[in-house]
């Protein structure tokens, strides 16, 4: 297997904050200083969190990851058929790679496998495992976060002389799409076209609207698991950054919002409480005597964590379509709580 650099963004090394971590210090500051405050989502995926998530894709409340694999499982021939022979294969947020494992499975010889996911052990331990079962496959392993910008390894598979050049396909699924603000949504999906170039392909999960009472209790599990992965993203900043967030002073809450058509995941404050977030270390690594911010909480203040966002299959159509790529083929459960759609990419024209 070979192996790529990590960007900063994936460093998690426990042993406090570092100089590159001040641009996530800066993300962070941003967030808690909106009304409602905020935090990135992406603070789920330590090592534990994405154990965590691993273990709410397997909870019977959360419908999405085995309804899409039930798509998958039926459709994959076809779905392999539409995208061709000798694809070099990107993912975004590779996470369990269980997915993924079917894809290349019935993939025509493709040219190589690169996942891109912030959780590193996670990460290396899921490329090992498919080096493995797939000998034979060019796998190159990228700890990044994807949400920010950062450049794909170069292509060191040329096709054969006379042959068209390889196309790439990014394999999104899971419905992390949704994770993303509709505009920000967009902006990635541009860029993935643009840094993918011509001929690209999207394979991508998409989390459907449906009743409130199928979407609640999706999000805030009978056995705590959401709940629990929920406050891990508190332990993960206090260990990256140094804040003092007691995770035990908050409470889970999941609401659908209709009108934005997403769920939010909170995280209320169970008392008044002031949290604060060191300043940047000095030369000798200790915190800056001045904190970065101190947050003021009342009992029943909360704090954004995640929004979700369901679509219609029109809505991601429009989305999609405005970020320059035009849908081929979509496919659905019976009951239609989730799509995997293929699209291909024409943002010459945008
Ligand atoms: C990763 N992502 C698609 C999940 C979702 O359903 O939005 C994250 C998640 N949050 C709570 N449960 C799962």
């Amino acid at each position: 297997m070979s192996s790529h650099s990590s960007t900063s963004a994936s460093r998690d090394s426990g042993e406090g904050a570092h100089a590159g971590d001040e641009a996530l210090r800066e993300e962070i500051a941003r967030g808690l200083s909106a009304s409602p405050p905020s935090l990135p989502p992406k603070l789920f995926y330590d090592d534990a969190g994405a154990l965590l998530f691993e273990e709410i894709t397997r909870l019977p409340e959360y419908y999405p990851t085995r309804t899409e694999i039930r798509i998958l499982e039926t459709h994959l021939p076809q779905m392999a058929r539409r995208i061709g022979p000798g694809v070099r294969v990107v993912e975004f947020g590779s996470g369990s790679g269980e997915k993924t494992e079917r894809l290349l499975r019935v993939l025509d010889e493709p040219a190589a496998y690169i996942p891109v996911d912030i959780a590193e052990k996670q990460l290396r331990r899921v490329a090992s495992s498919l080096d493995r079962e797939f000998p034979e496959l060019r796998i190159a392993p990228l700890a990044a976060d994807y949400t920010r910008p950062f450049r794909l390894p170069p292509t060191d598979d040329p096709p054969e002389s006379g042959t068209p050049p390889r196309r790439s396909l990014l394999f999104f699924p899971g419905s992390t799409i949704g994770n993303f603000e509709p505009d920000a949504a967009r902006e990635f999906l541009r860029g993935a076209g643009e840094s993918l170039g011509p001929g690209a392909i999207l394979l991508i999960g998409i989390d459907l609207v449906k009743p409130r009472e199928v979407l609640e209790p999706a999000y805030d599990d009978a056995r705590g698991v959401t709940a629990a992965f929920n406050r891990n993203a508190l332990v993960h900043l206090n260990r990256l950054l140094g804040t003092d967030f007691r995770p035990e002073a908050f409470r889970h809450r999941a609401p659908w919002n209709d009108d934005a058509s997403r769920i939010e995941m909170h995280l209320v404050a169970t008392e008044a409480q002031v949290v604060t977030l060191p300043g940047p270390p000095d030369e000798t690594g200790h915190a800056g005597a001045r904190p970065r911010l101190r947050l003021a909480l009342e009992e029943g203040d909360h704090i954004v964590t995640e929004h979700s966002y369901k679509y219609t299959l029109e809505a991601f159509r429009e989305l999609t379509a405005s970020a320059g790529w035009i849908t081929r083929e979509t496919w659905t459960d019976p009951s239609e709580w989730f799509a995997v759609r293929f699209l291909e990419w024409n943002g010459s024209r945008h």
